[in-house]
């Protein structure tokens, strides 16, 4: 089925609410190595407290890592401002799936491009996105917290849709 461009721009919009969100952005912050805890009433711009720091293991392994307060388990932690914990190790993205303060052109242009999107094509990113745990839990974080609109298999449609139509930006 041929998808407009103009269909395709509606559903990178509707991409880029999500992948902008807090949920996402406070993992996918690049080189600093440093979470971040927006959105969780410490107002913008607020690193994760205590001086925590993902260095190049991604989960603080030269320091104190993820793992000591974030546990590895399917039992979530409901209690509001308890450390998030999912069924896989807590960690950061890779430095070059950095999101954090990217606008739309700048994010859309870096996730179309294998070369910096930790080498997926559109079929890769949307198994990604139907089977990653992180982004699971940042549509269900419970803890009181916000999260984005849509849903798992909203925003997989959306990018598959979004590769139809040629992964326009703008
Ligand atoms: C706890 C940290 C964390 C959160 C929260 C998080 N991610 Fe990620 N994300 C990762 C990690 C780690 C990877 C690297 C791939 C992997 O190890 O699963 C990744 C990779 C990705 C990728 C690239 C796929 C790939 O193969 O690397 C996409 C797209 C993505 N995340 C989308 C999202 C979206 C959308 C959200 C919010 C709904 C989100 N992520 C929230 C940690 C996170
Ligand atoms: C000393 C305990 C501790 C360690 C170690 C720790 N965290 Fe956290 N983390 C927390 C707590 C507590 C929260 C919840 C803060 C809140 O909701 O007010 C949190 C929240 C977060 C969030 C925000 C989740 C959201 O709701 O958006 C991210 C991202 C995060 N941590 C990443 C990491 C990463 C990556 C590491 C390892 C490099 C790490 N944390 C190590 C205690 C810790």
């Amino acid at each position: 089925m041929s998808v407009t461009r103009e269909e395709g721009l509606a559903a990178w919009e509707r991409i880029y609410a999500v992948a902008s969100h807090p949920r996402c952005t406070n993992c996918h912050v690049g080189a600093s190595g440093v979470p971040m805890w927006e959105g969780l009433s410490y107002g913008p711009g607020a690193a994760h407290g205590m001086g925590i720091r993902a260095d190049a293991s991604r989960i603080g392994a030269q320091s104190i890592p993820c793992r000591t307060c974030h546990l590895t388990t399917d039992s979530p932690n409901s209690q509001p401002h308890a450390p998030p914990r999912i069924a896989q190790a807590w960690r950061l993205p890779p430095v070059e799936l950095d999101w954090l303060g990217k606008d739309s052109a700048a994010l859309c242009a870096q996730l179309r491009d294998p070369a910096t999107n930790d080498g997926n094509d559109i079929a890769g990113l949307v198994a990604h996105l139907q089977s990653s745990p992180f982004v699971a839990w940042g549509f269900a974080p419970g803890g009181g917290r916000s999260f984005p609109a849509g849903s798992v298999a909203e925003l997989a449609e959306d990018v598959a849709l979004w590769g139809r139509a040629g992964t326009p930006c703008e």
